[in-house]
């Protein structure tokens, strides 16, 4: 069953995602499902998307609830826990990478708030695994003052993204720019409406070659 009819035929506990959504999981955390593999979703609301990811990704997942909220504490169940804390707040992510190890998957759906937003991502980017994923979503909200957001307001995290998307090719900057944790770890990010996701990846060795008589890859 796929992902999205999951979602549609789900009668157990609320799940709060957007349908658009649905293809864009698929994408990107399709090919870890059946494998062993730790997912870090922040943001637990009613717990529903904790059992949707539990579903999907097969008996291999451990699944790292974060949220603001004590109540959240009570969807635990096995192969799913739940820890109470801020997410802008380095020391608990650093306790829970201590204790979970580092994630392979991350989901930002929590506060929506840029500070937060932008401050979990500069702790827990760097952690996640070599060829893992990095999503953040509803990021309408980068838009929005009341999140911290506005068109091209600095401080949201789009623009944050924007200037990363030139660290992707720091190689053709011609020395403005210097390679950095994120663009020697980085192999692609992909832009939605409302969903930025970051794929991990080696980008070494992107050289043009020449085969025949032209030249590949200008
Ligand atoms: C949109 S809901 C999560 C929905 C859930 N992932 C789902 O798909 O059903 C956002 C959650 O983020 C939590 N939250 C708000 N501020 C937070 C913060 N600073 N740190 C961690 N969680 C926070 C809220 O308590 C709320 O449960």
């Amino acid at each position: 069953m796929s992902l999205w009819s999951d979602f549609l035929n789900n009668r157990d506990r609320i799940i709060h995602k957007w349908p658009h959504y649905f293809p864009i999981y698929e994408k990107h955390f399709g090919p870890w499902v059946n494998r062993s593999l730790v997912f870090y979703e922040i943001g637990v609301y009613k717990g529903g998307s904790l059992q949707m990811w539990k579903k999907y990704f097969g008996p291999g997942v451990k699944i790292v609830g974060i949220d603001i909220k004590e109540k959240c504490k009570k969807y635990e169940e096995e192969q799913i826990t739940v820890r109470i804390g801020d997410q802008s707040d380095h020391k608990f992510l650093a306790q829970l990478v201590d204790e979970f190890g580092p994630p392979d998957l991350v989901l930002d759906d929590g506060s929506h708030q840029m500070h937060h937003i932008t401050s979990t991502f500069e702790f827990l980017y760097p952690l996640v695994s070599k060829n893992g994923v990095y999503m953040v979503e509803d990021l309408h909200t980068a838009y929005w003052e009341e999140f911290g957001g506005g068109l091209r307001k600095q401080g949201s995290f789009m623009e944050l993204c924007k200037d990363l998307v030139d660290k992707l090719n720091v190689e053709h900057t011609r020395g403005i720019l210097k390679e950095d944790s994120f663009s020697q770890s980085t192999l692609s990010m992909h832009f939605y409406n409302s969903i930025v996701a970051f794929e991990k990846g080696s980008p070494l060795g992107l050289k043009p070659q020449k085969h025949g008589g032209g030249l590949m890859g200008i």
